[in-house]
Formats: structure tokens, sequence, C-alpha cells
């Protein structure tokens, strides 16, 4: 466990970060911040080390993970072409949280590509992350730092409550700024496609390439999701949880106060996710997190996946959640709502 949360300059000459490279290279696994979640990293080049990470999340191994790189020279390793539409998104928003899915060149990356023909890549916006990849001279693959099925972690506690023992290290830099994952878009297409909604939005990268597809799978549970880690169940509270939609605000609040009256009734431990407009409507026996506030959706993303793993350490029985918005980060937020009540609305 390294503490580099108050470190500025000069971060790849830090001993921590040396040493964590040296492991990196040495093809341990080591647990780093980046803007969006915590990253549970390894060798992206050696099959191996990244069975390794599936084994320490208790990932299905289908599932592909992203690889993180520092600079533009890393992608030629990787990649067997950049469309156009590659080159402006990159400009636009590398490094920062869109991971973006190339054609791969072939032979390389083929446990961390999950042995498809493409490969998903990312430029993290975290001085901690970008001094680590330089420091290990090597394509970093990572998932997010949970075990699998467990909200993604925001802080370095969250990760060593997930896998303490299983990994040889963490670089603590303090709590992440996004809270949500990173936006995951294919480019092997004429469109841009958005694979999973995160802290980029679509409204954004429209803004760059004109047009943008997004795969209907993602805000439903029916449809058979195009990226493959969106089909598992995901960070699933311990609770059951429900959503709850209304027309206006007050309705939402009604519905939740009606169900959370019988559910105690029944008696159950109820948790109820409220934002700072709301939660002075839920009066009762029940268990009252906020998370952010509805008029600035980002506040909310970022403490999502906390309020998510609050409820656990609560041991509620069951959530009754807020809904939000669709559009801009508001998208990402319900996904990860919709995944975590596993589709279920009242
Ligand atoms: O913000 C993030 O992206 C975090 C931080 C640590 O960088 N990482 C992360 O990784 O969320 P992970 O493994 O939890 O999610 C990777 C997502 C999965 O949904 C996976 O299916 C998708 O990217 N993915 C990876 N390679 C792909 C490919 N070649 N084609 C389509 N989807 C791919
Ligand atoms: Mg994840």
């Amino acid at each position: 466990y390294w503490n580099v949360d108050n470190i500025v300059d000069g971060l790849e000459d830090y001993p921590q970060i040396q040493e964590a490279a040296e492991l990196l290279r040495r093809n341990e696994l080591i647990a780093f911040p980046t803007e969006t979640v915590y990253g549970l990293g390894g060798n992206g080049m050696e099959d191996e080390t990244v069975e390794k990470i599936y084994t320490a999340k208790g990932r299905p191994s289908d599932n592909p993970l992203i690889l993180h790189i520092a600079d533009r020279m890393q992608l030629d390793e990787l990649v067997s072409e950049v469309p156009p539409l590659g080159e402006a998104l990159m400009e636009a928003f590398w490094p920062g949280p869109l991971t973006l899915v190339f054609p791969k060149k072939s032979g390389v990356a083929m446990r961390a590509s999950a042995g498809l023909d493409t490969v998903a890549i990312r430029m993290p916006d975290h001085p901690l992350a970008l001094a680590l990849i330089q420091a290990a001279r090597l394509p970093i693959a990572a998932p997010s730092a949970n075990l699998s099925g467990r909200p993604s972690p925001t802080t370095a506690q969250h990760v060593l409550e997930d896998l303490d023992g299983r990994i040889a290290g963490v670089l603590d830099g303090g709590p992440t700024g996004i809270g949500v994952e990173s936006t995951v878009v294919d480019i092997t297409g004429d469109v841009p496609m958005i694979l999973r909604p995160g802290g980029i939005t679509a409204e954004q990268i429209a803004e760059i390439t004109g047009e943008v597809a997004i795969d209907p799978g993602i805000l439903s549970e029916e449809a058979a999701p195009k990226s493959p880690g969106m089909k598992y169940r995901h960070y699933a509270p311990q609770g059951q949880m429900w959503l709850v939609r209304g027309d206006t605000i007050e309705e939402m609040t009604k519905s939740i106060r009606n169900a959370a009256r019988r559910a105690v009734e029944e008696g159950k431990k109820v948790g109820i996710l409220a934002t700072k407009e709301t939660f002075r409507e839920y009066d009762g026996e029940y268990t009252v997190i906020t998370c952010g506030e509805r008029r600035d959706l980002i506040s909310v993303a970022r403490r999502l996946y906390y309020v998510l793993r609050q409820f656990d350490q609560e041991s509620v029985d069951v959530i009754f959640a807020e809904t939000f918005p669709e559009g801009g980060v508001g998208t990402a937020i319900m996904n990860r709502l919709t995944k975590a009540a596993g589709g279920h609305y009242l």
C-alpha cells in the first residue's frame, strides 16, 4: 500500500511509483487510481498475467479488458490501423474517460482482447495512472479493481475491501473524480457506436463526429448488448434493488414512500437512494443515503458506487432508488442503476 495522494510534481521519479512499476514489469498485479474508478492493472502483453487479473476478480474470461496507455506511441504496437474517426476522438478526449475499440494488430494481447480481432484502448486522465504506465513502459490491462459483481471502487479502501491479499499492491491517490467508468466506443465502422455510456457523453462525441449510434442493449435488460461485458449482472448491491420512476419528482418520492412503508411492514430493512433535493421526503425507519444533487448529475455519478457499497454495509434487504433523466451523464447513471437493479422497475 502506497499513499501518493499528496504528491504533485515529478511523479515518475517517486520511489513508490518506481516500485509499483517494477512489480508490473515482473507480472504482478497493482491497483491504481484513474479519473473514473480504480483499476486492477497487469501487463497487458502477457497472457498469464491477464489470466491472473481474471482470477483475482473472479471475472468471466470471455469479457475483454481495456489496455491503458500513456502516450500515442504505445498505440502503434497494438492496433492495425487508426480509423479517421479515432484520430478525431483521441485529439478531442485523450487523455480522458473515453475508451476506443480499434482493429487489433494480429498476434498481440490475445488474452486481454479475449481472442477478438479488436482491442479496447484508453489513455486515462490521472497523473498517477500516467506516471505508473510510463514508468512500467507497458500497456496495462485494467478492469475496475472490484470483485466481479461488486460496485466499482472509487477509493483505495474499496479496493482493499475486495482484493486485499489477491494483489501485490495499491496506489492510493484519494477518491476518483468521475465515479463511473469510461465511455466505450467502437470506431471500426462508419459511425461511432457507444457500447457503454460513461464519463464522456454521447452529446460530446456527436460534437466531434456529427453522427453517433448507441447500442440499444445499453438501457434494457432484454436486447443483447454488443459489448461483451454488458451482458453480465454488474454493480450489484446485496439487497434487491428497485428503480422508481414518476412523471414528477413529487410522484416519484410518493411512490418510494409508499413502497418503503409496505416493505417495513413486511419486516424488511429498507434503503432509499435519494438526492440532496429529496432526502427530507423520506421520514421513517429507513436507511436514506444521499447520492449527489439532481441539478448536478456529475455529483450523482461521483457518489453512485460509494452509495451502493454503503447500502451493502448497512445490510439492507431492499433498496428503492430514485431515477434520473436520460441524456448527458444521466445516461451512464441510468445504465449503471439499471444493471444494479437487474432491470427491475417498481
Ligand atoms: O473507466 C474505465 O474504463 C475503467 C478504468 C479502470 O479504466 N476500466 C473498466 O474496465 O471499466 P472493465 O474491464 O471493467 O470494462 C471494460 C469494458 C467491458 O464492458 C468490455 O466488454 C468492453 O470494455 N470491451 C473491452 N474490449 C472490447 C472490445 N474489443 N470490443 C468491445 N467491447 C470491449
Ligand atoms: Mg468493471
